[in-house]
C-alpha cells in the first residue's frame, strides 16, 4: 500500500462509523445495516461483538453445536460488547431448521433464555413450528424476540410473511455455505422476494456474494433494508478460520474456484438438509475425489487426518462467490467495518448527485 493509501486508511478507520438509517436499523437499533451471517465453523461471539462494536449487528451460529459452546460463545460476546444486564443482549443467534426439527430445540429454548435479541431460522421445512414457537415462548415469558427468516423463493417469502416474521432473508446462489441450488443471482432474488410480500410486510436482507461497500449501497437503492455478509468476514483476525482456509480464500481469483456441493457433508455426517440446498465451498482435494466417485469412507479417513491440521487442501472452506475479491488474509473487524461503510456512504451520496435536486 502507498504512504497515502495507508494515511487515508488510517484517517478512515479513526473516525466514527457514520451512520446509514433503514428501517432495520431502527428495528435492531444499531448505526449501519450491515449484518454478520451466522457462519458454523467461520465464527462466533468474537466475532460477533467486533461488528456490533462497529455498527453493525451479528448473528452466532447455533448450527448443530451444544447448548454448552452455544452459552459459551454468546458469553465471549457479552464479554467484549457488555450490554446492560436489564436489556435483551444485541446479537442473534442463527438455527438450523431441520436440526430443531430433529429434535433440538433446546439450543432455541437456550437462546431465548437468554434474551438474545434475534434468532434467524434457515433450512427447514417447518418453519411455522418454530416461527410459532418463539412467539408462544416469547409471549409466556414476556419477551419479543425479532425473528428472522432465509427464503430462497417468492412462495417461501410469501410463507414467511405469512407466519408473521420480523425479516426474510433473500440468499441469492453466490451465497458462501449452504443455501438452495435452485435460488437465482441476488438481484433477481431481491426483486422476487419484495413481489411476494406485502407493503406492510416484513423487512427484506439481502445475502450472497455481498464484498464492498458500492455492493451494499446498490442493494440498499434497490429496496434491501440491510445486508448479511459472511465471506467478507472470514478474514477477520477473530474468524475461526485457520491460516491455510484463509490462504486458500485469498489464492481463489477465478469464478470456478467454488462450487455446490455435499461432498462435505458426507465428510461429517451432516445429511438432513431439505431438498435443493447444498453448500458453495472451495473446489479441493475432496470434491475433487467425490466427483470422481471414490468411496466417501476412503475420503473421509484423508479428511479427518486433514481436519486435524485444519488444512485446506481437503477440509470445507465455504466461502461465496465474492472470494475473488479477497486481498488481505487477517483484517481487524474495525478496518472491515470502516471500508464497508465509507464506500457505501459514498457511493449512495455519488448517486443523489444523479439528481438535479
Ligand atoms: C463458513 C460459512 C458457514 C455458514 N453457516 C451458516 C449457518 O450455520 N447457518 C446459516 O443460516 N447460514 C450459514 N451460512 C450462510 C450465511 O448465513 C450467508 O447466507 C452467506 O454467508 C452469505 O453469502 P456470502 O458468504 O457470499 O456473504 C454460512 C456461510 C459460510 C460462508
Amino acid at each position: 500500500m502507498s504512504s497515502t493509501a495507508m494515511h487515508q486508511t488510517e484517517k478512515a478507520t479513526a473516525s466514527p462509523i457514520r451512520a446509514i438509517h433503514t428501517p432495520l436499523t431502527k428495528l435492531l437499533d444499531v448505526k449501519v445495516p450491515v449484518l454478520l451471517a451466522p457462519m458454523s465453523t467461520g465464527g462466533g461471539g468474537a466475532l460477533a461483538a467486533q461488528v456490533t462494536k462497529y455498527g453493525g449487528f451479528a448473528f452466532i451460529p447455533a448450527g448443530d453445536d451444544t447448548v454448552e459452546n452455544l452459552k459459551k460463545e454468546v458469553q465471549a460476546f457479552e464479554d467484549i460488547v457488555k450490554p446492560s444486564p436489564a436489556t435483551q443482549v444485541p446479537v442473534g443467534i442463527g438455527f438450523l431448521v431441520w436440526y430443531l426439527d430433529a429434535k433440538h430445540k433446546e439450543l432455541l429454548i437456550a437462546a431465548l433464555d437468554l434474551k438474545v435479541k434475534a434468532v434467524l431460522l434457515a433450512f427447514g421445512d417447518h418453519m411455522d413450528r418454530w416461527i410459532n414457537f418463539v412467539r408462544d415462548y416469547d409471549q409466556a415469558n414476556g419477551h419479543s424476540t425479532i425473528i428472522f427468516v432465509v427464503v430462497h423463493s417468492g412462495e417461501q417469502a410469501a410463507a414467511a410473511a405469512e407466519l408473521g416474521a420480523d425479516v426474510v432473508v433473500a440468499q441469492g446462489i453466490e451465497a458462501g455455505g449452504h443455501g438452495a441450488s435452485y435460488a437465482p443471482p441476488l438481484m433477481v432474488q431481491l426483486s422476487v422476494v419484495q413481489k411476494a410480500i406485502p407493503d406492510n410486510g416484513p423487512l427484506i436482507v439481502a445475502a450472497g456474494g455481498i464484498m464492498t461497500g458500492s455492493h451494499i449501497a446498490a442493494l440498499l437503492t434497490a429496496g434491501a433494508h440491510g445486508c448479511i455478509l459472511g465471506t467478507r468476514f472470514l478474514v477477520a483476525q477473530e474468524s475461526y478460520y485457520t491460516p491455510s482456509q484463509r490462504n486458500a480464500m485469498v489464492a481463489a481469483k477465478i469464478n470456478t474456484a467454488t462450487k455446490r456441493t455435499l461432498a462435505f457433508d458426507y465428510m461429517v455426517g451432516s445429511l438432513g438438509w431439505p431438498e435443493g440446498i447444498d453448500g458453495r465451498a472451495l473446489k479441493n482435494l475432496t470434491t475433487q475425489e467425490f466427483d470422481a466417485g471414490e468411496p466417501v469412507e476412503e475420503i473421509r479417513a484423508k479428511y479427518e487426518v486433514a481436519e486435524r491440521e485444519g488444512d485446506a487442501s481437503r477440509i470445507a472452506t465455504w466461502a461465496g462467490l465474492g472470494v475473488v475479491l479477497l486481498t488481505r488474509t487477517n483484517e481487524p473487524v474495525k478496518d472491515i467495518m470502516h471500508e464497508l461503510t465509507e464506500e457505501c456512504f459514498t457511493r449512495l451520496k455519488a448517486v443523489c448527485m444523479l439528481l438535479d435536486n
